[in-house]
């Protein structure tokens, strides 16, 4: 059903489901509790169920939440496919990611079904960006390990050559996608740490370029060139695996490679071998796939290998503009409105 016939069913409304009690007839969830106040708005002009577990609902408990839904906002950890709408059913019209990033939501199966999907955009740029930056200085000075030398009682002495790391300092960052995140990490260490700056997009970046004095180039010649390797693409059928074994070879063997974006970007296997080799310097993951990443995974193991339970956007301010808009989208998508964020 196309999402004109879908409202011509009655299944949107026309006025503002903020102004009118018309949505009550709606019936969403919301797979997690998120931050703020948001969901008492949500609560205000829909049905809505939450689920109240910190641990994500398994596939068989999602279809079952699903069905009879006219919008779901949804985490990054479910994965809403065709499948999955089929079951919510016809009335389903707007799935509202509480993230920037979709990958885990079919967006073709939703345009053929005529649901609208809405992401998080731009409130989570500084505190993604903010968190790439720590990464790369976590995993280049050795944080992790030498604090925890310290916790558990083994730090003997101040040792000339202990723990000795890579600076960044009028290095070369090479920046994998240069969107909103990708360019507020640049500014960061562009600004603070005057680094020179490489970049791969699909298009020229004028601004980029003019500000931060940025090159575009070819990602084999980022990989070579670069000290510092942030990444910051998308993850789509193109970029999945795009770090694999031939790109980190061309790595330099003093690099630090750090990943704020998806895990599925990277190769893990060939990122464990380059790191027991000595291939590259470390590696800071705050994405890994799966996630969690199981505790004896050669990566958590490896000394050379910073990983954070994908934190990126976790700070008050992101997560709860992120609930806002969230929650608009969902709003609006019910309502048959033009979502503020919309992805399809
Ligand atoms: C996103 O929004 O895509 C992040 O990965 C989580 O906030």
């Amino acid at each position: 059903m196309s999402v004109s016939e879908k409202a011509a069913k009655g299944n949107r409304v026309d006025e503002t489901p903020r102004l009118g009690m018309e949505t009550m007839k709606h019936s969403v969830l919301v797979t997690r509790q998120i931050p703020g106040e948001s969901l008492q708005r949500l609560r205000e002009v829909c049905e809505v169920e939450v689920w109240p577990e910190a641990i994500p609902p398994s596939r068989e408990e999602l279809c079952r939440l699903v069905k009879g839904r006219h919008g779901l906002l949804t985490m990054l950890s479910d994965r809403i496919d065709g499948e999955l709408m089929d079951v919510a059913g016809e009335q389903l019209c707007v799935v509202s990611n509480y993230a920037v990033g979709f990958n885990n939501i079919d967006v073709d199966a939703a345009k053929t079904r005529g649901v609208v999907v809405g992401n998080t955009p731009d409130v989570l740029t500084d505190a993604t960006a903010d968190l790439a930056v720590s990464l790369l200085f976590a995993a280049s000075r050795h944080v992790l390990p030498a604090g925890n030398q310290v916790r558990e009682g083994e730090w003997k002495t101040w040792e000339p050559t202990g723990w000795l790391g890579v600076e960044p300092s009028g290095k070369t960052l090479g920046i994998v996608g240069m969107g909103r995140i990708g360019k507020a990490t640049a500014k960061r260490l562009v600004g603070g740490w005057g680094m020179n700056l490489l970049y791969t997009s699909r298009s020229d970046q004028g601004d980029v370029e003019k500000e931060l004095g940025g090159r575009r180039v070819e990602l084999d010649t980022l990989l070579a060139e670069s000290d510092f390797v942030s990444v910051h693409v998308a993850l789509t059928d193109e970029t999945r695996n795009l770090i694999d074994a031939d790109a980190i070879g061309k790595m330099k063997s003093t690099s630090v490679l750090v990943n704020t974006a998806r895990g599925e970007i990277v190769d893990q296997d060939a990122l464990v071998d380059a790191l027991n080799r000595r291939a590259i310097f470390a590696a800071g993951l705050d994405v890994t796939t799966p996630e969690p990443l199981p505790a004896d995974h050669a990566l958590v193991k490896s000394p050379h290998c910073v990983i954070l339970p994908h934190i990126g956007s976790a700070t008050h301010t992101s997560r709860n503009a992120m609930s806002e808009i969230a929650v608009d989208n969902l709003i609006a998508g019910l309502a048959g409105k033009p979502l503020r964020c919309s992805v399809t």
